[in-house]
């Protein structure tokens, strides 16, 4: 019996305060032996009146609100149900969706304030305590709260919640977004205490490279914290807390992000959460109206960042030193959490590193973050401890001041990152391809702490825009990552300047890189949402960046020169080449402002695309016309006489891949060329961020799948494999991050921990294993698996906007057998070695077919 599952309101499963009066509605299919012809919505509502639409799509992808448009706090719930093969499926499970606060003028709240010397120097945390009177217990209450700077907060004692670095890092200039918490449960009658610990995170303090800025988006932080109680007559009121706020310096006595925790437990006053206790010693702290904070208060889209899994060292070690040093096997975000019992006064400091260097801790490449968090004990007993209020990127600690027995050490790595969900999986015959996509994996999680940054652990991790540019693919793959990206792509769209120019990380800080816009970096405001839209099938997120998007491709408009290529513009280029020399990341093989060209010609045509679907002709018919005038030039200019880039893979994967030459034979001769270069590179990659994410499918797809597998499966350095040959646990940042002596490259930005040379991962999941997406959201797909490099099996699947899509292939004998699992509503293109073509809908299929002879030569 068909069953509708997974309901979403804007793609969450917990609907508590969406920002939207017309949240989105998703939901599966389950068992239903072909596609729903209709569907409908039930809302029932607070008062219990409940009514019943049709909605105007019945395939559960985002499907427009058919009920009125909800007003702020107001909650309903939401079923659905589905008419397939004319029998109607059973009501889902109901949703509850709430709205937020929906209106700027439905906060009444201040900004509490504590008040702080404004100096240029790690600042201690601050305590923030108020109390208040119910009269009865609430039949339901909301907390909506939110931050400038960083904050937990408790309510009677009991935390709200396990959010780390709450609310996260947007443009707070222009956004600064809240969570809605039920904290019915937690208030009673009587006195009731509602208290909040506050730090600069991102907001003040020091964020940024080469010596960073300090307070970048203000010199005091505050919190805002918003509690409303309903009662049984369904009656809503806030309560009024401002007068009641008290402040003091918290037990942190000094935190940066970069820099780490110090925490003094002896500073935490006994029973602060507790009804009665006298705060007759704190402070009045500053109460500005909200109305003054001058940003857009804006519900969290998304899910939180969060402790997601704790890792227990694999070794324990005492080091010479006295030190302890611990090895987690894995390079992760976080913190770690230790318990242990210290005489009061005792001082306990943990050091991070991601790597060893001559068998101590390799803090070289962490630059000016510390990323050192200490506990001094109160001596009342045994402790657990973890930072609240940093993050840092480590598989090494060191504890400093460790008196106890080895056995004794009971120490674990909390992983923290965005709580996505899982959506794609791969596996294969070759045990180092698959520790390839789990480190993929692995540089994702840990660089989705709120927004997709570059790393996660130096004085960096910023939201770099090439990066996620390059690998929105892989992360739409591998994860539900679209909470980050709408959130991100919402303060790439505030940053742009009035002349489209997008900066080359999101948020901006001043802190002395060019501010002039790059090609594949700028890009990541046409190619991110376009990404988005191709693999969940989100028309939205197209509309809502359209202006963005085409004020983008306005501006490489203005940096077209005379001879009709993007000319004289800052460049970062094929950033990364491992030709270019350590310190000149930007020095590559190929010509920087080809790169610029054929991304400029990228962007026009998704713009001229977009437009499309937007049903603005008039502006297809410019960016067409644009793209097309700059791909004519681009291919006179170096694509006709092709020494110039024989020797320049990115270059001529650039032209395969980019669509720059069209016509058959010239392709053929570029992808001839390109193995060619390929091979006389001896199948070392030989490209940087614009060409590794491209170049195998550029072989692939021109005739030289063997090329791409010797290129993927290369061990010596540079190559995909040689960081998992050395042992890595995450992507690096360059190709020899890691020497073969086992010393730390010299350049001064040298990263174990960025996803963006994994993006190949998804030719992994395309190519090799064969799961491509051929229309948007997997609507449709195409099964192609090219098995190549020796690999007897691989597989991979995808949680689809539609459900469960499997793919698995096994190679014996000459003989593929290949399995595929479609869901209801997918339709599959079947494309089998000896060119036998399928196309089938839902359910479980199996095929069998002989290799042609040059395949079966080149996976022997
Ligand atoms: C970052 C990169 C980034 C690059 C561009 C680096 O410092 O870590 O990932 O894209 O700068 O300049």
């Amino acid at each position: 019996m068909t069953a509708v599952t997974g309901l979403r309101a804007e793609l969450r499963a917990d609907a508590l305060g969406v920002g939207t009066a017309a949240p989105r509605l998703s939901w599966r299919l389950e068992q239903a032996p072909e596609p729903a012809e209709q569907a409908e919505a039930r809302m029932v509502s607070a008062d219990g009146s409940s009514s019943t639409v049709p909605l105007v799509a019945p395939d559960g992808v985002l499907v427009d609100w058919p009920f009125p448009e909800l007003v702020s706090r107001q909650r309903v719930e939401v079923s659905v149900r589905a008419l397939v093969a004319r029998e109607w499926s059973d009501w889902s499970e109901p949703l509850a969706v709430e709205a937020a606060l929906l209106e700027q003028g439905d906060w009444s709240e201040p900004l509490v304030v504590p008040s702080a010397a404004a100096v240029h120097e790690l600042r201690p945390s601050h305590l923030l305590r108020a109390e208040f009177t119910l009269d009865e217990a609430p039949a339901s209450a909301r907390l909506y709260v939110t931050a400038q700077g960083v904050f937990t907060a408790a309510l009677n004692g009991g935390p709200l919640s396990d959010e780390h670095l709450a609310p996260g890092w947007t443009s707070y200039t222009h956004r600064l977004r809240y969570r809605v918490h039920d904290v019915t449960a937690m208030l009673r009658a009587g006195a009731n205490v509602i208290g909040a610990e506050l730090a600069d995170g991102w907001f003040r303090g020091r964020i940024g490279f080469d010596g960073g800025l300090w307070d970048v988006f203000g010199e005091h932080v505050g919190l805002l914290a918003q509690l409303e109680v309903t009662d049984a007559q369904g009656d809503t009121r806030v309560v009024p807390l401002g007068d009641a706020w008290r402040q003091i310096p918290g037990p942190a006595t000094r935190v940066g992000l970069y820099e780490g925790e110090s925490y003094d437990a002896r500073l935490l006053p006994d029973g602060w959460l507790e009804p009665g206790f006298d705060p007759s010693a704190w402070r009045v702290p500053q109460l500005r109206p909200v109305v003054e904070i001058g940003t857009v208060l804006e519900a969290a889209v998304g899910e939180p960042v969060r402790p997601i899994e704790s890792l227990r060292p694999v070794s324990v070690e005492k080091r010479p030193s006295g030190r302890l040093r611990l090895d987690f096997g894995q390079n992760i975000s976080g913190v770690l959490r230790v318990k242990a019992d210290l005489p009061a006064g005792r001082t306990l400091r943990m050091h991070h590193a991601e790597v060893l260097e001559n068998d101590e801790l390799g803090t070289r490449p962490l630059r000016e973050a510390p990323s050192i968090d200490s506990y001094t004990s109160d001596g009342s007993g045994p402790f657990s401890w973890a930072p609240r209020f940093t993050i840092h990127g480590f598989r090494y600690a060191e504890l400093e001041g460790w008196h106890g027995d080895l056995a004794d050490v009971d120490v674990e790595a909390l992983v923290i990152h965005t709580d996505m969900e899982r959506r794609g999986w791969f596996a294969c015959s070759d045990p180092m391809l698959e520790k390839l996509h789990e480190n993929t994996v692995w540089s994702m999680r840990d660089n989705f702490v709120d927004l997709p940054t570059d790393c996660p652990q130096r004085d960096e991790r910023m939201g770099w825009t090439g990066d996620i540019q390059v690998f929105a693919p892989a992360a739409e793959f591998l994860y539900g990552a679209d909470g980050v990206l709408t959130s991100w792509l919402r303060d790439v769209a505030a940053e742009q300047g009035s002349d489209g120019w997008v900066p080359n990380f999101v948020p901006w800080v001043e802190c002395g890189f060019p501010r002039g816009a790059s090609a594949a970096w700028g890009d990541a405001a046409t190619i991110v949402p376009w990404t988005m839209y191709q693999r969940r099938g989100d028309l939205s997120i197209l509309r809502e960046q359209w202006p963005s998007m085409k004020a983008w491709v306005d501006h490489l408009a203005l940096r077209v020169g005379p001879g009709g290529v993007v000319e004289g513009s800052m460049e970062l280029g094929d950033w990364l080449d491992p030709a270019a020399p350590p310190e000149n990341p930007a020095a590559a093989r190929t010509d920087k402002y080809l790169v610029a060209s054929a991304y400029a010609v990228r962007s026009a045509r998704i713009v001229a695309d977009t437009a499309v679907l937007l049903g603005d002709l008039e502006a297809e018919a410019h960016y067409r016309a644009f793209a097309e005038r700059v791909a004519e030039a681009t291919r006179r200019r170096w694509f006709e006489d092709l020494a110039s880039i024989a020797d320049a893979p990115t270059a001529l994967a650039l032209g395969l891949e980019f669509g720059l030459v069209e016509d058959p034979d010239a392709r053929r001769r570029l992808g001839d060329l390109l193995a060619a270069a390929v091979r006389e590179g001896g199948h070392h990659v030989q490209t940087g961020f614009v060409g590794t994410p491209i170049i195998c499918d550029a072989l692939a797809s021109s005739g030289h799948l063997d090329d791409a597998y010797a290129l993927l499966l290369q061990q010596e350095c540079p190559s995909w494999l040689y960081p998992v040959s050395m042992g890595a646990t995450t992507i690096w940042e360059r190709w020899d991050s890691m020497l073969p002596d086992g010393s730390i490259n010299p350049g001064g930005m040298t990263s174990f921990n960025h996803y963006a040379l994994g993006a190949v991962v998804d030719f992994l999941h395309r190519v090799v294993a064969g799961l491509a997406p051929s229309a948007p959201g997997y609507r449709e797909i195409t099964v192609q698996p090219r098995p190549g490099g020796g690999l007897t099996s691989a597989s991979a699947s995808h949680l689809s906007p539609f459900g469960m899509i499997a793919v698995s292939w096994e190679l014996a004998d000459g003989l593929l057998a290949l399995d595929v699992e479609v869901p209801t509503g997918v339709s599959a293109r079947v494309i089998l070695p000896d060119g036998g073509v399928h196309t089938v809908g839902a359910g479980a299929h199996h095929y069998s077919a002989p290799m042609p002879a040059a395949q079966k030569e080149a996976t022997r």
